[in-house]
């Protein structure tokens, strides 16, 4: 089988030096272009699978504003997970009734918020929240609802359980109930019900936990129909593909993807009746390759290790910019950017300045010449890295620089200052006074 092609963004060498001169390090630099055309052929290959759909930004994934700007551009739809993330899209010019809000516990505050804003959708996720907006749709209109389902499938042992995963916070089951009560609740209550929703987990790389979830929610909707004659308009199959973080990670193509996604729905919603419009929100698989890490290497330390030795650099970011290694156990591709890479490579351990006993990027093969002040990229950190960041031992959160499709290098995001790290916090007077035998 042929290589899939690499076409994971990634700065040159001149670039490289660039954005480190100009902005500084850490700084995470996404491609425009590259996510740009990310999400023309998601949206090309959802389109050819079936003409009536239409693609969601999960903007969990990066809510930078520049970068919701440009997927509301390209015709995305923006899923928000939070009033933050509402704000977001607001502040990025998006308009309300082009956002959906999600969340499993959303609160009365952020509810009223969102329809006094005119959002387009509200995903419900509890009868509480039924509730609630029967409530505030006194005084508002009320969006257009969809169910967030939990179809009963779980994405890691999924090949080999077929009850699945019913044991989840988020959505109404459909294995006990929930799911039909809760769609009698809303058309007895004469609520604006379009459809249903599901997500069954994200960095899928055998989407079959996907495609079923996707054929449960279909065969959920046309039982809908027969029972309580809903006509479902809207199914929405969340996001969750795979993207390459490492070479070992394959994910399926997305127009494969789609093709084999809405023929198990039609398949699913054959003789209902039924002819909903599909939508699809994924977050990593559009920006996730389209955005690098720049750091530089700062101390180059061998230490007696298992076998020998181990060659730790130690980089000027990590676990407040990118938690995912720790978290998750997650691996990155990382090369030398600056001087190129080219000679003979070791094996090094690529560490942050955190203090934590973290190895940040394991195993890394870089030229063995590699050491104080190289710049070093990594790969694949558009999705969940700046959206995750935190300021961990005071790291202020760095810089987020877009490369503009004409070659200009923009700040979308500036690094945070110190007066802003310390600027929510106050000290009490008393404690002010000289500490116990200071001074003396
Ligand atoms: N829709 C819903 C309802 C979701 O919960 C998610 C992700 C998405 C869409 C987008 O999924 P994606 O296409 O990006 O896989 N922090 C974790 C990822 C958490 C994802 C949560 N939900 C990580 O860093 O891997």
């Amino acid at each position: 089988m042929a290589e899939p092609q690499d076409d994971r963004f990634r700065l040159e060498p001149d670039q490289a030096l660039i954005v480190a001169e100009r902005f500084g390090t850490p700084a995470y630099v996404v491609g425009e272009a590259h996510f740009r055309t990310r999400i023309r052929r998601y949206r090309a290959a959802f389109q050819a699978a079936y003409a009536d759909s239409e693609l969601t930004f999960a903007s969990k994934a990066n809510s930078t504003l520049a970068l919701i700007a440009i997927a509301h551009q390209e015709g995305c739809l923006i899923d928000t997970a939070s009033e933050g993330e509402f704000r977001a899209a607001l502040a990025a010019g998006v308009p309300a009734s082009r956002c959906h809000l999600h969340g499993n516990n959303k609160s009365v505050e952020e509810l009223a918020f969102a329809m006094g804003q005119g959002i387009g959708q509200i995903v419900v996720d509890h009868f509480d929240e039924i509730d609630a907006i029967v409530a505030l749709s006194d005084r508002r209109a009320c969006p257009e609802l969809v169910l967030r389902l939990a179809p009963g499938v779980d994405p890691v042992t999924h090949a080999k359980i077929s009850t699945g995963q019913a044991d989840t916070k988020f959505g109404f089951n459909i294995a006990d109930g929930s799911a039909e009560e809760a769609t009698k609740r809303c058309l007895q209550k004469g609520l604006p019900l379009a459809g249903f929703h599901c997500h069954v987990g994200s960095q899928l790389l055998d989407p079959e936990a996907q495609i079923s979830g996707g054929q449960l929610v279909a065969e959920f909707a046309a039982r809908m129909a027969r029972d309580h004659g809903f006509q479902s308009s809207i199914l929405n199959v969340g996001g969750g593909l795979g993207i390459r973080y490492t070479d070992r990670d394959v994910p399926m193509s997305v127009e494969d993807y789609c093709a084999e996604l809405v023929a198990a729905i039609q398949e699913a919603l054959r003789g209902s009746g039924l002819r909903p419009r599909l939508v699809q929100e994924p977050g990593r698989s559009l920006i996730g390759e389209s955005g690098v890490t720049l750091y530089r290497v700062g101390v180059r330390k061998m230490v007696p290790a298992k076998g020998g030795s181990r060659t730790y650099l130690s980089v000027d970011g990590g676990l407040s910019d990118n938690p995912r290694p720790a978290l998750y156990g997650a691996k990155y591709p990382v090369e030398r950017v600056s001087p190129a890479s080219g000679g003979p490579e070791a094996v090094f351990t690529v560490s942050g300045k955190h203090c934590e006993t973290d190895r940040l990027f394991e195993d890394v093969s870089l030229p063995e010449g590699t050491g104080r002040g190289d710049l070093l990229q990594v790969l694949c950190t558009g999705a969940y890295n700046s959206s995750m960041a935190s300021n961990y031992n005071r790291y202020p959160r760095p810089t987020t620089v877009l490369l503009s499709e004409s070659g200009e290098f923009e700040v979308v995001q500036r690094p945070e200052t110190w007066d802003e790290m310390f600027a929510r916090e106050s000290i009490p007077g008393r404690l002010r006074r000289e500490a116990v035998g200071a001074g003396n």
